[in-house]
């Protein structure tokens, strides 16, 4: 990391924590270029004189697949650290990155199209072991004088594929294995540098490796489940053929970070706000661990957070970790700010612009306050764009929050941003964070005030959390909630007719949205089984009062969004 004071992220809102809420820090690219380069510069990971785990790395070059991210993923859950990088870094570049390996993605676009993103082809010549992936295959193969070609037989989906020749990629594999397609063009011809490793009935070279070069092509897909064994796949490639150590385990990346934290922050201290999400817990456990004392929490009560979510959060830091926890009770702020408030952006940015009050006042109580630690992931940094290797920013649905006064000067700590997801949560269990922190669906920043359509009211909240509560409750209670990826009640500003005993109601309509995605760029909604959703219902009829109907919604991410407002 570099040494020279950062910035702070100028405008939209940074502090609270959830991976949601970091796509409003990105809006608009707050990250100057400059700042964002000398900070991100991966060379300068290594400028400490400890050898850093993340030192032995595999690069993923990005021709735009949509599953760019989850091979890096599971390159790292094979122990082997891993960055995505964009699909023209020079050769040259490479060299001084010095991977242990190179996986070129695959990409919606045909190699032989005008204008089809190219790699530097100079990267064959590297003698660092290639993989090609579909798109990333075809590329390799084309470039050292193969031909690609579209075929009539596309292959979408599971298909059987057969394995031809003994070989260190597909070691332990042997006669048919089930893999997963996803291609309109295929490679036609090898050149005779090549050899078939792998075939389907309509797919030649399903798999090849370069006769004398260390280049591996695959043209299915190892990364995704419905490839069962993908995993070994990769993992041949990076222990066979690669030669990686797998150094790539979080309980060394605690310890390593830890010690940085140490030397950086010196006898200084941080401010962390706490969010009631998964990325802000484990910054703050990691601060604690790495500083203790010196760890000052904030957590705004904006009233607008889900049952018992404050309250977990006050028991965790003050009970378990021992933080200096500073809770700013603003339930009353935020409802004034809120209120006749009916338009979803408005909502967002009075929301933005209070908690940036509550949290700089009380920023501002804390004495000698130097660094601000934020939950950034790497997602969040790859889709910045602001990496001097990595892929374009990706368009993304921002949700901006409003905006940090400029005078609010901290430098930045964001001990996550070299981790996925998943991996948090997992470092979030190392480091003694209960599970019901850790596996935590998502919530966005403005809280449960987007999940109420209309106004935001007092009653109308207590309707909602009561609601909610349920929804998430049954879910566990039928052991989905770690297979859905987001469960929650809304609360629609219509009323209907009902009958109660022998009375007629008039009252209001809950829907649940359950939605499953990978990203949450895209998502379906939830097939919950109808015992469950029935359950649910009868549990928020009978036990929220003012509630008279349920429905589920059932709209998938596009076109729908995940939140209703
Ligand atoms: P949508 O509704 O756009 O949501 O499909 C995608 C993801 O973003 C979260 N989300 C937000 N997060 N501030 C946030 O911090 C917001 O205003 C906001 N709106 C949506 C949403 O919960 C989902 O995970």
């Amino acid at each position: 990391m570099g040494e020279a004071k950062q910035p702070i992220l100028r405008t939209s809102h940074c502090f609270v924590i959830e991976p949601a809420c970091l796509q409003a820090v990105f809006d608009g690219g707050i990250l100057a270029a400059s700042d964002a380069r000398a900070y991100n510069d991966p060379l300068s990971h290594g400028k400490a004189a400890m050898k850093r785990i993340a030192d032995e790395r595999v690069l993923v070059l990005d021709f735009g697949s949509q599953y760019a991210q989850l091979i890096a993923r599971r390159v790292r859950e094979q122990q082997v650290y891993c960055e995505i990088v964009r699909h023209d870094v020079r050769a040259e570049r490479i060299r001084e990155l010095a991977p242990m390996g190179i996986i070129l993605s695959g990409g919606p676009s045909s190699v032989y199209e005008p204008g089809a993103p190219k790699c530097d082809p100079d990267l064959f010549r590297l003698g660092v072991p290639v993989l090609g992936i579909c798109y990333g295959m075809q590329l390799a193969c084309e470039a050292l004088g193969g031909r690609v070609e579209n075929t009539p037989a596309r292959e979408y989906g599971r298909a059987q594929c057969r394995v031809v020749a003994e070989n260190e990629l597909l070691a332990g594999l042997s006669g048919q294995i089930q893999v997963w397609m996803s291609h309109g063009d295929q490679v036609a011809q090898v050149s005779d540098d090549f050899l078939p490793l792998a075939a389907t009935r309509t797919c030649p070279f399903a798999a090849v490796r370069h006769r004398e070069l260390p280049i591996y092509g695959l043209q299915f897909h190892p990364e995704v489940t419905h490839t069962p064994a993908g995993a070994t796949i990769l993992g041949n490639f990076l222990a066979t053929v690669c030669r990686c150590s797998r150094l790539w385990k979080l309980g060394d990346f605690a310890r390593q970070t830890i010690e940085e934290l140490r030397a950086r922050v010196g006898e200084d201290r941080v401010i962390c706000g706490l969010s009631g999400g998964v990325d802000s817990a484990v910054v703050a456990a990691l601060l604690s661990q790495a500083i203790g004392p010196q760890l000052s929490c904030i957590l705004v009560d904006n009233g607008l957070l889900r049952k018992g979510e404050a309250a977990s959060v006050i028991e965790e830091f003050t009970n378990h970790f021992r933080a200096d926890l500073h809770v700013v009770q603003a339930q009353e702020k935020f409802l004034a700010a809120l209120a006749g408030v009916v338009d979803p952006q408005e909502k967002r940015r009075r929301i933005g612009h209070a908690f940036i009050e509550c949290f700089s006042d009380e920023a501002a109580r804390i004495e000698g306050a130097r660094f601000l630690a934020q939950g950034t992931l790497y997602p969040d940094v790859i889709e910045s764009g602001g990496l001097v290797d990595g892929p374009a920013a990706t368009i993304k649905l921002h949700h901006n929050v409003g905006g940090l006064p400029d005078d609010l000067d901290f430098e930045l700590i964001e001990p996550l941003r070299d981790l996925f997801k998943d991996e948090v949560r997992r470092l979030g269990l190392q480091l003694g964070l209960p599970e019901e922190i850790v596996w935590r669906h998502p919530f966005p920043g403005p809280g449960l005030a987007v999940r109420l359509v209309g106004e935001v009211t007092k009653e109308r909240l207590v309707t909602l959390r009561e609601a909610d509560a349920i929804v998430v409750e049954e879910i566990k209670a039928a052991g989905l909630y770690r297979k859905t990826s987001q469960a929650f009640a809304v609360l629609l500003p219509v009323q209907s007719v009902g009958v109660m005993g022998d009375a007629r109601t008039y009252q209001d309509v809950v829907a649940v949205r359950s939605i499953d995605s990978e990203d949450f760029m895209t998502a379906d909604w939830s097939h919950l089984p109808h015992e469950l959703l029935a359950a649910i219902s009868t549990r928020i009829i009978n036990e929220v009062a003012g509630v008279n109907r349920v429905v589920y919604d059932v709209s998938s991410k596009p076109p729908a969004t995940i939140e209703w407002e």
